[in-house]
């Protein structure tokens, strides 16, 4: 046998006005652990599609252990032993936890009329005692956190038995712990000779967990290379093509400035309890703290998805009272979700509907009637300034890489000149030297007086760009730290504070 599970070579794909493949290839050992880098748009997850039957190739081979294969379909690949944790989560809401895991292929009695769910909640538990997982599999969807529904999905692929598995960006909803579990996953697979890619815009995981590093760069391969032996500036320079240079680390002194926000007093049940908190015209405030603190669930409250208990909210002094995003967007608050694919953009809509879609009534002309010259023109510039990849912007948000896709979602709430934004994981998805432009970005915006909330789990990111930090533990605002004193050490002790 050989010790090649996968040759792809040659590999072409075209999408109308983007080529987004060019004579590619890679390859993939037994019991290796692969990286697969590039900026977004790069060609990343198409390559990956192919290789699992999601998009048909163009041109090219693809050998599966020394053998050609043509995989029509994603049932076909994951049949022969191909299987593929998607960068956008896939499941069905309203389905239960195991029933998504084994949809199409539930147990049945032996009347195959009903479903035996007692059967299937067996495996399911069976499946997520191998992965060291405490969830019910009788729980809806809809019901999890976009962490829990990511681990859903990597059960659901573990269930194939694969011996190749294609991870996305797996990690980016994950916390910490589960990031661990899911190493601890990897390594054990990697020992009985599943051969992983592993696709990620994160450095240290790359470092950690692969073996060897693939760079692709406008859908062309660059090298490949063994992890270890690279340094994190040589892969850099590889996917971008030129050097990144940091951009000096701002001013970070707000001093006597006008309140423009005024969190006081709110509490919603047990995720959030009597938080209390100002911002400042100008002013980056980062919001840190483990993933379960209520860092989002207080952005939901103060954009109004949620309803609040008690507690008043001011903005420039006035006390306001928000019923949902609606008003919110009215007293000028804008919010940049995380979760993309629920709140963030409409992907069926193309990208000039996107950016304009929270201002429309700025686009309106006398008598009732949009300006779709201007709102072509500023979906443009937008497309400039944030560098998205896209053919021209009448292309459905749907097409774009998914790095890409959060741009637009950025684009969007630049459009609303909104006052106060709140960023939550703005640049989850985004590769690094998209990364810097969203610094710059941010920093501009506050340059202009605008004020900015930075929901953040990357502790670099809330240390380079927040002018002050709250760090949240279990619902509670547990310290605040200033941009002088603040540090990983000190972020982390308030983070783990309990009260
Ligand atoms: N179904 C599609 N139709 C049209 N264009 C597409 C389609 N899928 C991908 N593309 C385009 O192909 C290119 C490569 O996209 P891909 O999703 O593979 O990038 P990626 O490397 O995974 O990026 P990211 O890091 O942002 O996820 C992009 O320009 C994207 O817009
Ligand atoms: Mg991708």
């Amino acid at each position: 046998m050989s010790e090649w599970l996968i040759q792809m070579e040659g590999i072409m794909k075209e999408f109308p006005g983007v080529l987004a493949l060019n004579n590619c290839r890679f390859d993939l050992r037994a019991g290796e652990v692969h990286a697969l880098m590039g900026e977004n748009g790069a060609g990343k997850s198409t390559l990956m599609k192919i290789l699992t039957g999601v998009y048909q190739k163009d041109a090219g081979t693809i050998e599966f252990k020394g053998q050609p294969v043509e995989l029509s379909n994603p049932k076909a690949a994951q049949d022969a032993g191909i299987s593929m944790i998607h960068q956008e989560l896939n499941l069905a809401p309203d389905l239960t936890v195991a029933q998504n895991i084994f949809i199409g292929r539930e147990p049945r009695r032996k009347l195959r009329l009903f479903l035996d769910d007692r059967a299937l909640h067996r495996q399911v538990k069976e499946l997520f005692e191998r992965m060291g997982l405490d969830m019910d599999p009788s729980i809806k969807v809809s019901e999890l956190t976009v962490a829990k529904q990511q681990m859903v999905e990597i059960a659901k692929a573990l269930s194939y038995n694969a011996d190749v598995l294609v991870m996305d960006e797996p990690t980016a909803a994950l916390s910490e712990t589960e990031i661990e579990d899911l190493f601890r996953i990897i390594r054990q697979l990697r020992e009985s000779g599943v051969g992983i890619v592993y696709i990620s815009h994160r450095m240290d995981e790359i470092k950690r967990i692969t073996d060897r590093t693939t760079v692709m760069r406008d859908g062309q391969y660059i090298d490949t290379v063994s992890t270890a032996e690279v340094t994190t500036q040589d892969i850099i320079s590889k996917m971008v093509g030129r050097q990144i240079y940091e951009t000096s680390k701002p001013e970070r002194t707000v001093g006597e400035r006008e309140t423009v926000l005024e969190v006081i007093g709110l509490n919603q049940g047990r995720t959030l309890k009597d938080i209390n908190l100002t911002l400042k015209k100008g002013e980056i405030l980062g919001i840190a703290g483990l993933v379960g603190a209520g860092r989002t669930e207080l952005a939901r409250a103060i954009f109004g998805a949620d309803r609040i208990q008690s507690g008043e909210i001011r903005v420039h002094g006035r006390k306001v009272t928000i019923r949902g995003p609606h008003d919110a967007v009215r007293q000028g608050i804008g919010y940049l979700s995380e979760d993309r694919k629920r709140y963030g953009c409409v992907v069926d809509l193309d990208v000039k509907s996107n950016v304009a879609i929270a201002s429309y009534g700025s686009f309106l002309r006398p008598g009732g009637w949009m300006n779709t010259t201007r709102i072509r023109e500023q979906a443009e510039d937008m497309v400039s300034r944030l560098k998205v990849k896209t053919p021209h912007v009448g292309q459905e948000v749907k097409f774009l890489s998914g790095g890409n896709q959060q741009k637009v979602v950025i684009g969007k709430w630049l459009t609303r000149d909104c006052d106060i934004l709140i960023f939550d994981e703005p640049t989850r998805g985004i590769d690094v030297g998209a990364k810097s432009e969203i610094y710059r970005l941010l920093n501009d915006l506050a340059a202009q007086g605008k004020s900015i909330i930075m929901i953040s789990s990357e502790l670099p990111e809330i240390l380079r760009m927040s002018h002050r930090i709250l760090v949240m533990c279990e619902g509670r605002i547990t310290g605040e730290l200033d941009h002088e004193e603040a540090t990983q050490e000190s972020i982390m002790h308030l983070a783990t504070a309990r009260m």
